[in-house]
């Protein structure tokens, strides 16, 4: 891939945000459902406790409230962004893009919106695709966003994958304009060998969802651990690479990775790869494990809001997911660091209201082996209704 696009316009992050919501679930409550523990995620892993989704949310509420506090922290008004991206593997639905659904509940009349499927490398596939826009002058403004759900197409049966992933949401906005700096290389891969090394057999056009393929368990996603770690440690310092000296740069004039959050090990290979010490690699990934194409983007956020970016530094994003993707990006930080650190409480999640469908049974989204680790002692049910696919609230009786 080129990286650079008309002359003069250049892609700057001016906004950033993440969500993630409240309710934790740590590897102690994990050993209530399969046969593991602590000590064994901890080592191959670095996961500690990851965040999982309320019934009253989705992937689009969550996309929304992330959204919106990048929105609030580049200045803008949810209207002045011309396209929104939505990098995820977990939609709410197959159609209308979730991307729509955010749209709307953003407050944003103007914006195309749409999906992008890319798996964990998503959100690095989507920037890449709002540097081409902007460059290129068809967009000013450009809504990236990553956010999963993943915690509903987990198998709570199969400990090599229900305890590696989270559920979350992050963003940034990406604006063009000719002041120096902002994107400067980016490197995107497909090895589509690597195609059902992650995958989730049923419910599209191969193999669509019935009696059968929900009794074989083929609505959750399946893995090869062993292939795909070969896969991470081999790709990501090279793609990594790639990006950097796109950029004329080598990995020493980098200040800050910001890796795909999916194993402390993998980020310590990317880090010896690259000749680099790990104080010079973000890792979020023991308090929220693998949210696939939300990490980057929510650890890019906590990363700023915590003071690791100043202007001028250079960062890279770099990620890798099913298909087998890889794709990383070289960025040159432009925007004021301080401003996205008020962006949660200035954006609360009763600011974001995506439209539920009309006519509609709400069926309870949490997955039972979840329901009963959820129900904390002491706190309150959400209303169903309130939440998923359900009946539009009676009118007020006057
Ligand atoms: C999944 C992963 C953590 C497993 O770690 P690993 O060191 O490769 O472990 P293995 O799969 O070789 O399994 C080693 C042993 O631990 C066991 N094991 C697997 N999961 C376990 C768990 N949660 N708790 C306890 N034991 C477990 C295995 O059954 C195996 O036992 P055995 O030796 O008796 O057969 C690791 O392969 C990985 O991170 N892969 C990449 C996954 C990834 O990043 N996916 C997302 C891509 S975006």
């Amino acid at each position: 891939m080129t990286n650079q696009g008309a002359p003069g316009l250049r892609a700057h992050v001016t906004g950033w945000g993440r969500y993630v919501p409240e309710q934790v679930i740590t590897n102690a409550d994990l050993e209530k459902m399969v046969d593991t523990n602590d000590e064994w995620i901890v080592t191959r892993t670095g996961i500690r406790e990851r965040r999982v989704a309320a019934a009253n949310e989705t992937t689009a509420s969550m996309a929304a409230v992330a959204g919106l506090r990048a929105i609030r922290t580049a200045g803008l008004d949810p209207d002045e962004i011309d396209l929104i991206l939505l990098a995820t593997l977990t939609p709410d639905y197959y159609m209308p893009s979730t991307a729509a659904l955010v749209k709307e509940a953003i407050g944003n009349t103007r914006a195309a919106a749409m999906d992008v499927a890319a798996a964990c490398s998503g959100f690095v596939y989507a920037f890449s695709t709002a540097q081409a826009y902007v460059t290129s002058g068809l967009a000013k403004h450009v809504l990236v966003i990553g956010a999963e759900l993943l915690t509903r197409f987990l198998d709570y049966s199969d400990r090599g994958t229900c305890i590696l992933f989270g559920d979350g949401a992050g963003a940034v906005v990406v604006s063009g304009s000719a002041e120096p700096g902002g994107a400067l290389g980016i490197e995107l891969t497909t090895e589509s060998q690597g195609a059902y090394m992650i995958w989730l057999p049923a419910g599209g056009a191969k193999s669509p969802p019935s009696r059968e393929t929900v009794a074989r368990g083929e609505h959750y996603i399946r893995m090869e651990g062993r292939e795909t770690y070969r896969f991470a440690t081999r790709t990501l310092a090279s793609t990594a690479l790639a990006s950097i000296r796109r950029a004329g740069l080598e990995p020493d004039d980098v200040k800050l990775f910001i890796p795909h959050q999916a194993n402390i090990r993998i980020i310590e290979a990317v880090a010896k790869g690259l000749g680099l010490s790990m104080d010079r690699m973000f890792v979020n990934l023991d308090r929220y494990g693998n949210t696939s194409a939300a990490s980057v983007p929510i650890a890019l956020a906590e990363a700023v809001n915590s003071g690791r970016v100043e202007v001028g530094d250079r960062i890279c994003i770099v990620a890798f997911g099913a298909g087998f993707t890889s794709g990383a990006a070289t960025i040159e930080w432009t925007a004021d660091p301080t401003r996205g650190i008020d962006a949660d409480t200035l954006v609360r999640p009763g600011d974001v209201h995506v439209r539920l469908p009309v006519d509609w049974d709400s069926v309870d989204p949490i997955p039972p082996a979840l329901a009963e680790l959820m129900a904390r002692p002491g706190e309150l049910p959400v209303p169903l209704d309130d939440v998923v696919p359900g009946e539009p609230a009676p009118a007020p009786v006057s």
